[in-house]
């Protein structure tokens, strides 16, 4: 989810790409896949709908009891853990699984966790300034923001928030310490661009910096960097991964990531692997798949998600048996 969609406001949360997500997993009887981001379990109860096995992670407990209820028809084909993504590699190892026909991973947050106001993901309604997704341990973003040096706060803004105004915003946030709601936060952003609610601009002044805030408390692109190159290696031959991304920090990461895995130069290199070692894995989506007409009308979230499909090279019936959809 976007920035300017999380200002948006919160609905039910519709899986995105959600026919793109399932003809490139083929899921099959038979089959096992690990879905890292579970969230409401949209995509993971297509999934089983079709058959196949699912080990869904998320970071988030109250989400996952969400999960477990919608998904209880198909029990005896799930397995749920409360566990990051970058754990899949030893969570499919524990269960006994070993390697996946396909791994999902659905960036961000949910529609779910920006609707309760208790988890501070939103400043719409007031909250305690949290934004954790597992709520067990580390810092909230009342923490970095009562805490951090004002030109760290600064670099965090412009980082994971592109935003322009972060000298500024960082300057008020310091001199208006401490904070400790969402309202009190968006607040002290918007008094720094003369912002009224009501009035003609179309996004709120704090959108970008509470995207920015949620990254940082989450460290969700370290997280993304660290464990795509792990996941990839737990594929069966001819297995995918399919990475859904909201904004542009993420889609870079997956991007570059699959481009080095294909063996592709990145922009400023002149070759990917040598002659003589061979790219196991291949790119599926040239471009990013994105939303057509129809999805956008039905679901705005989905109008900035970009989904990155890799596969590993193996023997044409591999488990994802070359199928393709029509992109
Ligand atoms: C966009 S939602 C997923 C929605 C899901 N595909 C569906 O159809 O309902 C993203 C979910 O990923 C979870 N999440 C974010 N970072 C995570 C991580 N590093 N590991 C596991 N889950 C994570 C969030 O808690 C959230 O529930």
């Amino acid at each position: 989810m976007t920035a300017a969609q999380a200002e948006a406001g919160p609905t039910e949360h519709i899986p995105v790409l959600y026919q793109s997500v399932l003809e490139w997993l083929d899921p099959r009887p038979g089959r096992r896949y690990l879905d890292g981001t579970v969230g409401g379990g949209g995509h993971t109860e297509g999934i089983l709908r079709q058959g196949a096995e699912v080990l869904g992670l998320d970071r988030d407990a109250e989400t996952l009891r969400v999960a477990a209820q919608r998904l209880a028809p198909f029990a005896g084909r799930l397995v749920l853990r409360q566990a990051s993504y970058r754990r899949g590699a030893a969570i499919l190892a524990e269960i006994g699984w070993r390697k996946a026909a396909g791994i999902l991973l659905d960036l961000g947050l949910s529609s779910l966790q920006l609707a309760d106001p208790s988890r501070g993901f939103a400043f719409r309604q007031d909250g305690p300034l949290d934004m954790r997704f597992d709520r067990s341990g580390g810092e909230s973003a009342a923490d970095l923001v009562n805490t951090l040096p004002e030109e760290e706060i600064a670099d965090l803004l412009f980082r994971y928030g592109e935003e322009r105004r972060a000298r500024r915003i960082a300057k008020a946030i310091v001199r208006n310490r401490p904070i400790g709601t969402t309202r009190q936060l968006a607040g002290v952003i918007a008094a720094t661009a003369g912002f009224s609610e009501g009035g003609r601009s179309r996004m709120h002044p704090a959108t970008r910096a509470f995207q920015a805030l949620r990254i940082a408390v989450n460290h969700e692109l370290d997280e993304l960097e660290r464990a795509l190159p792990v996941l990839m290696e737990c594929l069966e031959d001819g297995g995918r991964l399919a990475v859904i991304s909201f904004q542009s920090l993420e889609d870079r990461i997956v991007k570059q990531t699959f481009r080095k895995a294909a063996g592709k130069p990145l922009k400023g290199e002149r070759s990917g692997p040598g002659p003589i070692e061979e790219a196991r894995f291949r790119e599926l989506t040239k471009k990013p798949a994105q939303a057509e007409a129809e999805e956008l009308a039905e679901n705005p979230r989905s109008r900035s998600a970009k989904l990155r499909v890799l596969e590993k090279i193996g023997s044409a019936d591999g488990p994802a048996g070359g199928t393709k959809p029509g992109h």
